[in-house]
């Protein structure tokens, strides 16, 4: 066989390793999805447009009026003044944020990001021949340091990426540390990728602000959004991208040299979901009830501490106090208490913390941290 390109081989897998479906009797608190079914008012849709045979090429940034639904949903619920041409339907919230990286690093450019960082980002940066920059959240409350991006910033600096609600921190970022980070962006001339994806589930009483409705944000931000997360919809595989049109021009031809276009059928179905925000609303009074339930079975437990997330469906867990790092801890609580975490201490930023997901049902969670709990009582 010849050879596999070296950065080919040394792509990581992110959380992949951890999220390895364990033995039957292990408790995971690891899954990054919702535990809800798809609303049936979405799925329905894609069973009709099969049985009425939409099963052919179709426009590769999305029908239209699928692209003009999303994007009057970001017009009306986060104010970014997106044209109907300025978003692209990709497979995935995540090739959407591939195409965006695209854009804004070529080879040699550095990308700033915020550590610890979902390792997505810092894959797809590495991917493009890129080097990500990665500056330390301020802990425990893992906001970025906006003195400490600014003095990130050097000529070769292309983007900044910005993730908030964030995973894995659960930080949500203030309009103000939004409108630091925009400012900086104009200052320096640097392209936002905005991974919106969270957006929805925010705990707190902080506003999401998107960079691509601060004055001056549009024209340099890539926003990246769709249903995977609020609508349960991670297996059907539906990304938006979102950005001046003749940005989403390039990015459309980007597709459609590729994959084309998402399956056809499954364009109602996601139309459906940018215009069906009720079960959404459902599931965020789930979440908040789970959200307390960990928090509370967290808070019982004296060597674990964790400050509250303000966003996403993700907990930090400092497990400095027992004496493991964040791997060990990992490790023997899959061995000995039976329970799945993801172990942060090798994502810089992430020394000495473990994520557990509260995506889980009641009495996943429950189960799980009463293990955790007799297990470190025994130590
Ligand atoms: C921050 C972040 N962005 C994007 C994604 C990917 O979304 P999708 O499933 O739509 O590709 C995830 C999924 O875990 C995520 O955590």
């Amino acid at each position: 066989m010849p050879d596999i390109p070296d950065h080919l081989v040394s792509l990581k897998g992110g959380f992949k390793a951890f999220l390895a479906p364990p033995p039957a009797d292990v408790v995971r608190l690891t899954v990054g999805e919702p535990a809800f079914d798809t609303p049936s008012a979405i799925s329905e849709a894609a069973i009709t447009a099969i049985q009425a045979g939409d099963t052919h090429y179709t426009r590769g940034e999305g029908r239209e009026s699928l692209c003009a639904a999303w994007a009057s949903h970001l017009r009306n619920r986060w104010n970014i003044p997106v044209q109907d041409d300025g978003i692209v339907v990709t497979p995935g919230a995540k090739q959407a944020l591939l195409y965006a990286i695209m854009v804004a690093a070529e080879p040699g450019d550095e990308v700033i990001l915020m550590a610890p960082s979902w390792p997505t980002h810092v894959e797809q940066v590495e991917l493009v021949g890129a080097t990500p920059v990665l500056i330390k959240c301020q802990k425990p409350s893992f906001h970025p340091n906006l003195d400490e991006v600014a003095a990130a910033i050097t000529p070769r600096t292309s983007a900044i990426l910005i993730n908030s609600p964030n995973n894995p921190t659960g930080a949500v970022y203030t309009p103000e540390e939004m409108q630091g980070l925009v400012d900086l962006a104009i200052k320096h001339d640097l392209w936002i990728i905005s991974d919106e994806i969270y957006t929805e589930l925010i705990w707190n009483d902080t506003e999401h602000v998107a960079p691509a409705a601060i004055e001056g944000g549009f024209e340099r931000t890539m926003t990246i959004t769709g249903p995977s997360k609020t609508h349960a919809m991670t297996g059907w595989r539906v990304g938006i991208f979102a950005a001046p049109t003749p940005l989403a021009k390039v990015v459309g031809r980007l597709q459609g040299n590729t994959c084309s276009h998402i399956p056809a059928f499954l364009m109602p179905a996601a139309e459906v979901a940018a215009e069906n925000w009720e079960a959404v609303a459902e599931f965020r009074d789930d979440y908040i009830r789970r959200r307390s339930l960990m928090m509370d079975l967290l808070n019982g437990i004296p060597s674990l501490s964790a400050s509250e997330p303000e966003g996403a469906f993700y907990v930090m867990v400092d497990v400095t106090a027992t004496g493991m790092d964040g791997t060990t801890f990992a490790a023997r609580a899959m061995e000995e208490a039976k329970v799945q975490v993801i172990p942060l201490e090798t994502l810089p930023g992430g020394e000495g913390f473990v994520r557990l997901s509260y995506a889980a049902e009641d009495d996943v969670i429950e189960e799980g941290l009463k293990r955790l709990s007799e297990w470190l009582n025994d130590q």
